[in-house]
């Protein structure tokens, strides 16, 4: 990876481009970030999700709300889900699609993250949806561009399209929100999908445990006050979902466990599938490493939901795209 998708947030804008004057209106939406969402919008994309979702399985035609509008993804960082998830989800509901790809861009002569992304203002873009290694920088560019940004997945911050569409892949399992457990289950500390997902289910009212090594758990201070650390063991008992991320090796180097080792302790193994109650299914953002947090033939059991949740991210992702254009609130 070269050198100018690390940037930091504090060097991606000159202090002249800082202050430059803002065109935007105020009643542009963004997604960025969990906590910017009010209950009522999250049940709003919820039924919105389901809404796509029955009228994709029935054939029905679908609202091309979205047919005069330009969306651009804007990933300088790797994505397959993600990216082609929010390139099908546009052009379901009508809208034109344009995928840039830093490495074959002008940024290779040197143009700045900063008049990169105002280029593609004054191309036209309405909705840029925007994945950076940096936390902060895509939450930053709502007051310096004048179209919609979605969060595609900041640095080790938020992941909010993700945690959308897991949110509506435990919904439409389970037709409710109360009274659930979900155990998140590996790197926490390096995870934004287990950010955005505490962030949401707090709001839901849904109970978190965290299980995986010490070192990527964070500190009992830092807990959210609905979560718990626990023994995977004893989490898979009482579990509606068992949500294992990856160990991300990309973003730090404290961390040396053998893969079987690692599967034995804080992976899904046929020891912990037998715990789990009978309703009970098994996630993961993806990609997954198999044999590690998840043994390899147990990927596609039928508890599985990993395949289901890319699906929904489709549906998810339209109901995203529609709400940022829709005047609803
Ligand atoms: N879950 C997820 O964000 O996958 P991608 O990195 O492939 O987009």
């Amino acid at each position: 990876m070269t050198h100018w998708l690390k940037t930091t947030a504090q060097t991606l804008f000159s202090k002249n481009q800082h202050s430059s004057k803002l065109t935007r209106s105020s009643s542009i939406r963004h997604l960025t970030a969990i906590n910017n969402l009010t209950v009522d919008i999250i049940n709003s994309i919820l039924e919105k999700s389901h809404f796509y979702s029955q009228i994709i399985k029935n054939k029905e035609p679908i609202p091309k709300v979205l047919s005069d509008k330009v969306v651009a993804n804007l990933f300088f960082e790797d994505s397959t889900r993600t990216k082609f998830s929010f390139e099908v989800a546009a052009k379901r509901l009508g809208a034109s699609v344009l995928n840039f790809s830093p490495e074959t861009s002008s940024v290779n002569k040197g143009e700045s993250l900063y008049d990169t992304l105002k280029t593609f203002e004054n191309l036209g873009v309405d909705i840029g949806v925007i994945r950076h290694s940096d936390d902060h920088f895509v939450e930053s560019l709502k007051t310096k561009l004048n179209f919609c940004i979605v969060n595609a997945g900041a640095g080790k911050f938020e992941h909010p399209s993700q945690s959308l569409l897991d949110l509506f892949t435990i919904k439409e399992e389970f037709k409710k929100l109360t009274d659930l457990t979900v155990t998140i289950c590996g790197d926490i500390n390096s995870s934004r999908v287990a950010k955005s997902n505490i962030s949401l289910f707090k709001k839901m009212g849904i109970k978190v445990l965290l299980c995986g090594p010490e070192s990527l758990l964070p500190p009992p201070q830092k807990l959210e006050d609905n979560c718990q650390v626990s023994t995977l063991k004893e989490a898979a008992k009482v579990s509606d979902v068992l949500m294992f991320l990856r160990v991300q090796h990309e973003r730090h180097q404290a961390f040396e466990l053998s893969i079987e080792n690692y599967n034995n302790e804080f992976g899904l193994n046929h020891n912990i599938i037998n715990l789990m109650p009978t309703n009970s299914i098994v996630m993961h953002p993806a990609p997954v490493n198999r044999g590690v947090e998840i043994l390899d033939e147990l990927v596609e059991h039928p508890k599985s939901r990993i395949f289901k949740q890319m699906e929904n991210g489709v549906y998810t992702r339209m109901a995203i795209l529609d709400w940022l254009y829709c005047n609803e609130e």
